[in-house]
């Protein structure tokens, strides 16, 4: 018999309320016991929903990787409900890792740390660190509480395939390969939390996100500018998600320099085109006449740029389109966590070489 749909339970925690409804707590104690039973929930956080198991069983993170179908070789970030609960997972606790900690969280920031021992091989990928965060979303740090175990949670898609922001993303990616998914509504942030290796001497940034270069170098001083600059390399090699083909929409995605002459190009070609578009002027403006064209434009700043990325890639994933072509956004600092992530797109599944 094939498995259930999973049930979609909503929970919400209206601002300015010291607790959440009763409704809610009693929805998040039912994961709760879900997760200690070594149980798949997806779980909203303010970056993307994560699909979560008891970060120290064993079974219940190979189940992660099965439903995912994530290779072994990359590891799990382990979401914890405070710095206490990360300290008791991590056998050292680098300056760095204090530092971050205490000004940056809750928030989207990940430290990897050297690796308690307790916390299961399979989670750090056989590797000697493990990368921990607590999340900024309330009710994600309710349900790590409630359950009293660190949670192993990756991104809640199928492996090389769009992060999800929304409960519905999670239900079309994964369906019944899991137990249960809680919707707290669509993510605040977008984009996947910054990864930072504690481990290395200066600290370096493993994977750009929400908080930037300078977010984080205001807390821990000069960061590595390049993967040489760290006294180790091997983090590069401990970090297979900044290699591989991530985040990409199944349609094939385009960066070009000239995004109106490739539109126009590929819409003479008989191509239905999808774009996203920074920069409108008389061009694309002419060329959003056309039936197979769809022109969406995107905020202009970075924050609200990676709020809808995922959004608008699984929507106009959903228009049998032939191509998608993105303005490149901007060179600076701030753009660097979306750039990557488009950057990562247009090499996906569907790319042309
Ligand atoms: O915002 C986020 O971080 C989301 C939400 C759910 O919290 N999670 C997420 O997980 O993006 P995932 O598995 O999709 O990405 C984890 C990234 C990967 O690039 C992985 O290689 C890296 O973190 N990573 C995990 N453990 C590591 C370790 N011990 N050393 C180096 N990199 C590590
Ligand atoms: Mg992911």
């Amino acid at each position: 018999m094939p498995r259930p749909l999973p049930e979609i339970l909503r929970i919400e925690w209206p601002p300015g309320q010291p607790a959440p409804p009763a409704a809610t707590d009693a929805t998040l104690d039912r994961a709760a016991e879900v997760l200690r039973r070594g149980g798949l929930v997806a779980v909203p956080t303010e970056t993307v929903y994560g699909l979560a198991a008891n970060a120290l069983d064993e079974l219940a993170v190979e189940g992660i990787f099965r439903a995912k179908g994530r290779p072994a070789t990359n590891p799990l970030i382990v979401h914890v409900a405070d710095a206490e609960m990360a300290r008791s997972l991590a056998a050292d606790w680098p300056q760095a890792a204090e530092a971050i900690t205490r000004e940056l969280w809750p928030g989207p920031v990940t430290v990897v740390v050297p690796r308690e021992e307790r916390v299961p091989l399979i989670v750090t990928a056989g590797g000697d660190t493990v990368a921990l965060r607590c999340p900024g979303h309330p009710l994600a740090r309710r349900l790590i509480e409630r359950a009293g175990i660190p949670l192993a949670a990756p991104s809640g898609n199928r492996s090389e395939r769009l992060s999800p922001t929304t409960a519905h993303h999670v239900l079309a990616g994964l369906g019944n390969r899991i137990d249960l998914i809680l919707d707290a509504g669509p993510c605040e942030r977008g984009i996947e939390s910054t990864v930072v290796d504690c481990t290395t001497c200066p600290p370096q940034i493993l994977r750009p996100g929400p908080l930037s270069r300078d977010d984080l170098e205001k807390v821990v001083g000069p960061l590595a500018r390049r993967p040489e600059d760290a006294a180790s390399t091997a983090a590069l090699a401990r970090s297979p998600g900044l290699q591989a083909r991530h985040y990409a929409p199944a349609t094939p995605l385009e960066m070009p320099a000239d995004p109106p002459g490739r539109v126009a190009q590929l819409l003479a070609a008989g191509h239905r085109v999808g774009w996203l578009v920074l920069v409108a002027d008389d061009r694309s403006r002419e060329l959003a006449a056309s039936r197979d064209l769809v022109a969406v434009p995107m905020p202009v700043d970075p924050a609200g740029y990676a709020r809808q990325l995922f959004a608008t890639l699984h929507a106009l994933d959903q228009r049998q389109l032939d191509r998608i072509v993105v303005d490149p956004p901007p060179a600076e600092e701030a753009w660097q966590a979306v750039r990557d992530r488009l950057t990562r797109a247009a090499r996906g599944p569907g790319a042309r070489p």
